[in-house]
């Protein structure tokens, strides 16, 4: 591992000759990695986005959250007793171009900071009963917010991706970066089902070394695991660096190749497509399906109601990705192909909980 060089020390102005030259030699250097990370920058303010701000918030590195639009960024004011004293932004934060134009109730879900504000308050009723407001003003502090992607990335050790899951879209975003971040800042995909190489390549061969993987569980701030994903590119030392991160943000890492689905997805997904294919034979009811896998395999969800939760447009998505990565022998094709109740459910627009009705139907909010 290098030597730590902490980031508060490059913004003193009385950095030592010996600390500037040490820098020097990280930057000429073509594939060196800043293993002390205390800023990390987070694209995409959406559901995924804000978890990771904020239990990297929660960790105390200082965080800044980066959307393309100002909608995922306000802050729904009502959501605190006493704005006015108790706001939850920074003052570096409310420098920041935060607006406050009022937000639609359909927008709050998919608002990061919304998102973070409700759940940090859940957190720090738990961690800290007693001083549930400072708690919350404390992780809050160290999160700024920007739609300026080149400023996010100007001063920043580790870059968490969480947008739209989109290669094209994800390619592009990193490309820009690599010319804009320092050379020695780590850069991180959440894709669940994108490759990690397809989207590091994107990016020069020395940054390629400092690219991987970091695939967390929804709800974030609730689900240990982090899966760590290793290209044949991405170095030891970048792996390493980012198998500590996320054990410092509370985390349980494992480690995986660069492959469709990594673990998890790659066992559940089959798994769920082939529930859906013993209700296409007939084989048994979903409600039957679901009731053998909680009492017979100690599931906690049956497939069914997993497949209403994750969004069956999303695990749509994830199989005809890799039908495509079927063809180069990546994965079995019998294995992901969608079975046709899927799609049709999908073409409905019964996409499982989020719309109402999926596998189950959720109008009288019971299930
Ligand atoms: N939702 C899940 O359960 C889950 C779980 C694990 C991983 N993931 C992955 O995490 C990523 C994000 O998923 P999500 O559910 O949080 O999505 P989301 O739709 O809730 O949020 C995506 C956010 O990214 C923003 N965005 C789009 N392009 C951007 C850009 N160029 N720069 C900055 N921001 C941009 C959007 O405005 C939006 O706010 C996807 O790659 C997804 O596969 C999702």
């Amino acid at each position: 591992m290098l030597p730590a060089l902490a980031r508060t020390s490059l913004r003193a102005s009385h950095v030592s000759a010996a600390a500037r030259t040490a820098v020097a030699a990280r930057h000429l250097s073509t594939s060196q990695v800043n293993s002390d990370v205390n800023r990390v920058t987070v694209f995409g303010a959406g559901l995924m986005g804000a978890g990771i701000a904020q239990i990297s918030a929660q960790a105390n590195l200082k965080v800044t959250l980066c959307d393309v639009t100002d909608k995922a960024l306000e802050v729904e004011w009502s959501g605190w007793t006493n704005p006015g004293s108790c706001s939850p932004l920074s003052s570096r934060t409310r420098q920041a171009k935060v607006t406050t134009r009022k937000i639609k109730p359909t927008d709050i879900d998919r608002n990061g900071l919304n998102i973070i504000s409700k759940s940090v308050a859940r957190v720090a009723k738990k961690k800290a009963p007693e001083d549930v407001e400072g708690f919350t003003q404390r992780v809050l502090a160290n999160i700024e917010t920007t739609t300026d992607t080149e400023k996010a990335v100007s001063n920043t050790d580790l870059v968490v991706e969480a947008i739209i899951e989109n290669i094209k879209i994800k390619r592009d975003l990193f490309g820009y970066l690599d010319k804009k971040a320092p050379a020695s800042t780590i850069f991180a995909s959440n894709t669940s089902s994108l490759s990690i190489t397809e989207i590091a390549e994107a990016c020069s061969d020395a940054r390629q070394a400092n690219f991987a993987g970091l695939h967390f569980f929804n709800p974030v701030p609730a689900m240990k695991l982090v899966e760590v994903i290793k290209t044949d590119k991405t170095s030891e030392e970048t792996f390493k660096t980012l198998y500590e991160i996320t054990k410092k943000m509370g985390k349980v890492p494992v480690s995986c190749r660069d492959t469709p689905g990594f673990i998890v997805n790659r066992l559940l997904v089959p798994y769920m497509l082939e529930a859906i294919r013993m209700i296409e034979r007939g084989d048994a009811t979903a409600e039957d399906i679901d009731t053998a896998m909680k009492l017979g395999a100690g599931y906690p969800m049956g497939p069914f109601e997993l497949l209403d939760f994750v969004g069956l447009d999303t695990t749509q998505y994830i199989a005809d990705g890799w039908v495509e990565k079927a063809k180069d022998g990546a994965v079995p094709l019998e294995l992901v192909t969608p079975p046709q109740v899927l799609k049709d459910l999908v073409k409905k627009g019964e996409l499982g909980r989020k719309s109402g009705k999926g596998f189950y139907d959720y109008s009288d909010a019971k299930k």
